[in-house]
């Protein structure tokens, strides 16, 4: 399946919201393990047919929430699970805001001049929505 939001964005550009994800958080690469495997590296990791897989499940979700934005509410129960699967793999609720700034970071160099305040403000708000609903998850 393909993501709506990854068509508004040449293919390089989630690159660098991933490389953006590794500097903003080092400490992030040891969550991505598939296999009990640990990556040795963030090149090794940003790599990994797995972890592209993970960016593409991110970006469903994005997706479905901007599908959803007029009623949000709809996602809750799956949102809520999703925190409380990221809690058993050990991510901690602010891990998600710098899953948050990497996105912005890769719109903001996506749309150039048309990442006004006022669509930066629009995209945080939808992150924040899915963050918040999936932190409900997470602290239940
Ligand atoms: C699953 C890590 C943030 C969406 C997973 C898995 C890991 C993981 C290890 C299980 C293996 C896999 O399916 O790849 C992380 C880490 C995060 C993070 C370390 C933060 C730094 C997010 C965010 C979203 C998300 C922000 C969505 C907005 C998903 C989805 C799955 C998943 C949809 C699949 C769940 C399922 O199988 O039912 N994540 N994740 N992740 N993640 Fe994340």
């Amino acid at each position: 399946m393909v993501c709506r939001v990854e068509w508004l964005m040449p293919s390089s550009l989630p690159l660098l919201g991933r490389l953006m994800l590794f500097d903003l958080d080092p400490d992030l690469l040891p969550l991505f393990q598939y296999n009990c495997k640990q990556f040795a590296s963030p090149q090794e990791c940003l790599s990994a047919p797995e972890f592209l897989d993970h960016i593409r499940k991110v970006m469903l979700v994005i997706d479905a929430a901007v599908s959803h934005l007029e009623n949000l509410s709809c996602l809750e129960e799956y949102l809520c699970n999703l925190g409380k699967k990221h809690r058993a793999v050990g991510v901690k609720v602010e891990s998600f805001s710098t899953v948050g700034e990497s996105l912005l970071y890769m719109l903001e160099k996506c749309l150039g001049a048309a990442f006004s305040p006022e669509v930066q403000e629009a995209w945080s708000k939808l992150y924040n929505a899915v963050v918040k609903a999936m932190q409900r998850g997470w602290e239940t």
